[in-house]
């Protein structure tokens, strides 16, 4: 070697020795995040834990650590949107792929299409450069009537809980955080800013919280974000009880609490109470020319002044800088970060595999379902949703999709020798002439089949951020034209396009109901290919379809939406759900888990095996399904546990404890193994304030649904 070559490898290793250790890839986190800490500046903490924009905090420039960009949402990455403004910016390379909701993904029941949702839309958000996606959503399906109850995965904990882990897993391994919303309680959209919810730890750790601890301690989600309710008084953004007693506490969790946009609103209680980045506190910013609105934030000027004058220590603001720093070398600064990808063929492919796994056929009388298209020939298809787009909201879940196959687009596509009508019906629209309903029923009459397409727009009062609907009932008057059609013709199948339950007074004389959900750019592909059978359905519901609101707990006993102070007690308490309709033995529309096939499943020989000890004991139940029609298919096997009440005040009747997706050819047998963990068995002791598990006798109960129960076996606990 030269003494030149020499000079320079010694002089490049220098350098090498020189970096410092935050631009250290492979250094240890916390090593990092301490250098970076002690060189940064007052002025520049304080920036680094707050917006600069709508979506962005800014990083520290001077030190090279970049920008932090989040963006919406769970179902889709959102296009880019003015600086200062929700409105679109108008750029013309941010048309995304749009996936199902997640209610559709929770109603796949299959943890590998979670991890492939997850992965794909992590994808994306890293495609986009955006390192903090603002999803999944947890909250609990308490009541029908809440708007974004198609953002979150239904009303059971368990079931939230094991499908949340794997989409998180999928996301971060694009270097992209998760920021799991909304904690805590945000189960309305009515006066979600000004509720102060009352409710017993019990419900809370085992109802409301169960997907949140899986979310941050299991599938290690790098961020989550505050709610805009209240607990105990306290806005959940900045919560003492949620924030740090409970997920930095209890949990020991090291991640970012982000605020909801507007949902900081006091600056004692953002300082110390848990909050570490805030966003979208109200500001007219750039867009008025004036100062910088962004500096008035909780988290801006005032912090910086009292830390100045000594009245806040230095430390409560290291903390929060360290939490971002650790957030910023997980995702943009780390190590072998991928570069994600965007609209492509796999992400088309991974939504319409999860559409088709989470519809759902509700009922198929006679075997209206499937329509072959060899034996159609003349199909009447009626409703407007089966033509509108489902993308805009008009708030957080609003997509600009790179295409989108509506339903009549993907019905003419899998039926193209049947000669189609399609007749409106109904229309949100005012000014759409639409036909009256005795024209509709005359062209049933003709008709060999007939697809009613109805459900709920993307819209405020139905599946929209920031209101409940009023009531259960379909819109613009689709029972009137389901009622008329029903007798008409007997191939008759109504098509739900909707992220929740809605009232179907006709549910007894449709013979054939799917639940189509809001199923993003594949959603013609995905609902034609049910309903040909091309695709054997397999998705089942993971909430209860009421038949109305008198069923639901949180309706019952009267507490919702709160009383005149905005003062709500969950009295329902942990009766959610199915565990209501347990208790008081009602028959709902459909039950919690409930999904047909176009074969049957046969069940048989429910057994459990124990592994010796106690604490730590792992239970397996295991059960033979048969595959018993003539089509192959998937069957969701659930495993519920009955436990025993001893002296609590009250226990559920079953719980969800597991399941397992079966794909089982015509004819064939396969035992299906569930595992369940000792933990399964405990409720939250509110004396002991920790999980506790009583001895006596168990039931480990098998079902195609909540209440298609198809076998079951005790075990003791000493
Ligand atoms: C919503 C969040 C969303 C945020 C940013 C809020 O109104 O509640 O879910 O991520 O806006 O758009």
């Amino acid at each position: 070697m030269s003494v030149a070559a020499v000079m320079c490898v010694a002089s490049l290793s220098a350098q090498k020795n020189e970096l410092p250790i935050y631009l250290d890839e492979n250094a240890p986190i916390e090593e990092r995040v301490e250098d970076a800490l002690q060189r940064m500046t007052l002025d520049e903490k304080i920036a680094f834990i707050h917006a600069q924009s709508k979506f962005s905090a800014p990083g520290v420039p001077r030190l090279g650590i970049p920008e932090v960009w989040c963006t919406d949402s769970s179902h889709g990455i959102r296009e880019e949107v003015l600086w200062d403004k929700w409105s679109g910016a108008d750029w013309t390379n941010d048309a995304c792929t749009a996936f199902p909701g997640l209610v559709c993904l929770a109603a796949t029941w299959d943890t590998e299409m979670a991890s492939r949702y997850g992965v794909a839309i992590g994808e994306e958000a890293r495609y986009r450069n955006k390192n903090v996606l603002l999803g999944p959503g947890v909250n609990i399906y308490r009541t029908p009537l809440c708007g974004r109850n198609h953002e979150y995965m239904g009303e059971d904990p368990y079931l939230v809980s094991t499908m949340t882990v794997p989409y998180i897993k999928g996301v971060q391994s694009n270097h992209v955080a998760t920021c799991v919303k909304h904690f805590a309680l945000n189960n309305q959209e009515n006066r979600r800013h000004s509720t102060n919810v009352e409710i017993s730890d019990r419900a809370l750790y085992e109802i409301y919280l169960p997907a949140f601890k899986a979310a941050t301690v299991d599938a290690g989600s790098w961020s989550i974000m505050g709610a805009y309710m209240k607990y105990k008084n306290q806005h959940c953004c900045h919560n003492q009880y949620l924030l740090n007693d409970i997920l930095k506490g209890e949990w020991g969790w090291d991640g970012v609490v982000i605020s909801d946009w507007g949902g900081t609103h006091d600056t004692h209680q953002a300082i110390y109470n848990g909050l570490d980045l805030e966003f979208g506190t109200w500001t007219d910013g750039l867009s008025q020319g004036r100062k910088n609105a962004y500096d008035s934030y909780h988290l801006a000027d005032t912090l910086r002044s009292l830390v100045k004058s000594g009245d806040v220590p230095v430390e409560v603001l290291n903390d929060k800088v360290r939490r971002v720093l650790r957030l910023v070398f997980r995702t943009t600064m780390s190590a072998n970060r991928p570069y994600g990808s965007f609209v492509s063929p796999e992400h088309s492919a991974a939504a319409l595999a999860i559409a088709q796994g989470g519809i759902v056929l509700l009922k198929n009388e006679n075997k209206v379902l499937p329509m072959n298209p060899s034996k159609v020939k003349k199909l009447l298809v009626v409703g407007d949703v089966a033509t509108a787009s489902m993308m805009k909201s008009g708030s957080s879940t609003t997509l600009k999709a790179k295409y989108e196959i509506l339903p009549l687009d993907g019905i003419r596509a899998a039926y193209p020798e049947a000669e189609i009508t399609y007749m409106k019906g109904y229309s949100p629209s005012k000014n759409d002439k639409v036909e009256r309903v005795a024209d509709i029923v005359a062209e049933a009459h003709k008709a060999d089949a007939v697809i009613f397409f109805g459900g709920l727009y993307y819209r405020g009062g139905q599946d929209a951020e920031g209101v409940d609907r009023a009531s259960m009932e379909l819109p613009y008057g689709q029972d009137k034209i389901v009622e008329a059609l029903c007798g008409a013709n007997p191939n008759f199948a109504v098509v739900m396009v909707s992220g929740t339950g809605v009232a179907m007074p006709w549910k007894d004389k449709v013979p054939a109901i799917v639940q189509g959900w809001h199923c993003g750019s594949e959603a013609g592909t995905a609902i034609s290919s049910v309903l040909t059978g091309e695709v054997n359905p397999s998705g089942k519901l993971p909430y209860t379809y009421y038949t109305n609101l008198e069923q639901c707990g949180a309706h019952a006993l009267g507490d919702y939406p709160g009383d005149e102070k905005h003062h709500q007690v969950y009295r329902d308490d942990i009766f959610v759900g199915y565990r209501y309709i347990d208790r008081e033995d009602i028959t709902p529309n459909f039950p919690f888990g409930h999904g047909l096939s176009y074969t049957t499943f046969e069940y048989d020989n429910v057994r459990i095996n124990r592994a010796k000890g106690t604490a730590n004991s792992k239970f397996v139940v295991s059960v033979d399904v048969t595959n018993s029609g003539d089509v192959d298919g998937k069957e969701i096997v659930q495993l519920y546990v009955s436990a025993p009440k001893g002296d609590l005040p009250y226990r559920a009747v079953k719980e969800l404890k597991g399941f397992a997706k079966v794909d089982l050819k015509a004819g064939e047998t396969k035992t299906v193994n569930i595992p369940m963990d000792f933990s399964s068995l405990a409720y939250f002791d509110e004396q002991m304030h920790d999980w506790n598990v009583l001895p006596g006798t168990y039931k480990a109960i098998i079902g195609a649904s909540s209440q298609d129960l198809r076998g079951e076996v005790s075990f003791e606990i000493k």
